[in-house]
């Protein structure tokens, strides 16, 4: 069994405090894969790494529901935040820059999309509610070396 880690995420400033640790660590190539249901807080964190990694709270993330894909310039160079939800098979995926969206920095919603092209090396963050509202559990697995600095 690869290590997961697991944390509980109270409210969203816990959210937002584990995005700021990955946001720091990030770097071209990675793909950060973002697992959960609907309404578990994928775009939620996805926004918030991204804000962070450019050092602009205000930074627009519209959700890539439709588009399927938002690029970035970050300071860490190109990142690319994808929504796979609506993506009609793999095929789709070559129209969306996928091979050229992975020299930079990938953040994935609804990954399982991505069948044999999900990255091997990738970290993975499941998101779960939990019974309280603002409350969620993250698994981070992947990515063994970095992965304990995501650790609070
Ligand atoms: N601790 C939390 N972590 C993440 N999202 C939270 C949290 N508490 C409340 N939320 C809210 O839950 C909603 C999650 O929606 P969203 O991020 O769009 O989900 P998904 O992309 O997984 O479908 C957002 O409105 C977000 O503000
Ligand atoms: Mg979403």
């Amino acid at each position: 069994m690869p290590p997961t880690i697991t944390l509980d995420l109270p409210d969203l400033s816990a959210t937002h405090a584990l995005a700021a640790r990955l946001a720091g660590l990030l770097r071209a190539g990675d793909a950060v894969l973002l697992e959960g249901p609907l309404g578990a807080g994928k775009s939620e964190f996805a926004r918030a790494v991204l804000r962070a990694a450019a050092g602009d709270p205000a930074l627009e993330v519209p959700s890539p529901t439709f588009t399927l894909v938002q690029s970035y310039d970050l300071p860490a160079g190109p990142a690319h935040h994808f929504d796979l939800y609506r993506l009609d098979g793999p095929e789709g995926l070559d129209e969306l820059g996928w091979e050229e969206a992975r020299e930079g920095i990938v953040l994935v919603e609804w990954p399982e999309r991505l069948g044999s092209l999900a990255p091997g090396d990738a970290l993975h963050v499941a998101l779960a509610p939990l019974a309280e509202e603002n409350a969620r559990r993250a698994q981070l697995s992947g990515w063994d070396a970095r992965l304990a600095a995501l650790a609070a």
